[in-house]
């Protein structure tokens, strides 16, 4: 035998050498859920070791990982039952939870990215990403909500709006309502590969999000579906899009590849909720080395082509490097 590929695998130093992939503290976006008040922590049940913060605590777990490296965040509000109704109007309230955040969070910590999430669910009574009219999800008129609600979200200081809402024709519009309010320097990052998965579970349980009827099967993509995900990477770069997200991630790694192999603009990957607590259940159960399979799970999305991973497991990660 002349090839022996084991060669480069006979010591720690040769691997470290030859090494393709690695994680890196930059590569990682820590989601955090934010609820109003003060002092508050309410953990997430699904989610063990995740707990929807108020702002305050919030700015406290930022002062810890920070310095450990973290460079971005992404927030979702869990807002009031109260405060939703059909037109998600609440997202447009200056003073509410979400942008009172997103100004405090840039005021004390300019240098940190923050992915703003564009989509009506959490402030919507219907639980949906667009506006509902007889039991249908209307595209067009949820254009200029979803519009509006990124303006806010620069006008606080998002560094990327992140629409995840689906809807088609969002990204140009999002681009041409920030351009016209003077935000030409606020990015998107596009949910642009977003499937009808069963994967969200756990996070629509911390910020109480499920549809109050039907699914969101004729906006998320079918699962079934690989080839589309480059009909819609194609529309949301040429619309303007600065960033293109696959989610979910482990069952969907395929797309993230395709999505890497043509795309001109970075790929992100979102490791949903599902995919959290699995993993989180297992190890509970003593039936996985948690930090291992976490660091092979994140080590994945890079290989497959992902710049950046939308990860739960980023705090822990980042405390135990
Ligand atoms: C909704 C949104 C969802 C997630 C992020 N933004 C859920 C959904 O589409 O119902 C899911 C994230 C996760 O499961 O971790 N706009």
């Amino acid at each position: 035998m002349r090839i022996r590929p084991r060669r480069n695998r006979q010591s720690t130093f040769v691997r470290d050498l030859v090494r393709e992939n690695q994680v890196n503290a930059e590569d990682l976006v820590m989601p955090y859920f934010l609820v109003p008040g003060e002092g508050r922590r309410l953990p997430v049940k699904s989610m063990p070791g995740i707990e929807r913060l108020s702002l305050d605590l919030l700015l406290t777990e930022l002062r810890e990982l920070v310095p450990l490296g973290l460079r971005a965040i992404a927030p979702f509000p869990a807002i009031d039952d109260a405060k939703k109704d059909a037109f998600a109007r609440e997202s447009l309230n200056p003073d509410n939870l979400y942008l009172h955040a997103i100004r405090a969070i840039k005021k004390e910590f300019p240098e940190l990215v923050i992915f703003a999430d564009v989509a009506m669910d959490p402030y919507s009574s219907d639980g949906h990403d667009g506006l509902v009219r007889d039991g249908q999800i209307l595209n067009d008129e949820t254009l200029p909500i979803l519009a509006a609600m990124a303006v806010e979200m620069a006008r606080a200081g998002a560094d990327f709006v992140a629409p995840s809402d689906m809807m088609d024709g969002r990204v140009a519009c999002i681009r041409d309502a920030l351009d016209a309010a003077g935000f030409t320097q606020t990015g998107i990052m596009s949910y642009c590969a977003k499937y009808a998965s069963a994967f969200y579970g756990p996070f629509r349980d911390a910020l109480d999000s499920a549809p109050r009827s039907g699914d969101k099967k004729t906006y998320q993509m079918d699962p079934a579906n690989r080839r589309e995900a480059r009909r819609e990477l194609a529309l949301d770069v040429a619309e303007g899009a600065d960033m293109v997200m696959v989610k979910p991630g482990l069952p969907y790694l395929d797309i993230v590849a395709d999505l890497a192999a043509h795309s001109d603009v970075p790929v992100t990957v979102y490791n949903v909720s599902g995919e959290y607590a699995m993993v989180k259940a297992a190890a509970a159960n003593g039936w996985i080395d948690e930090k291992r399979v976490i660091a092979e799970s994140l080590l994945a999305f890079k290989r497959a082509g992902a710049s950046l991973i939308f990860s739960y497991h980023t705090a822990a990660w980042l405390r135990g490097k």
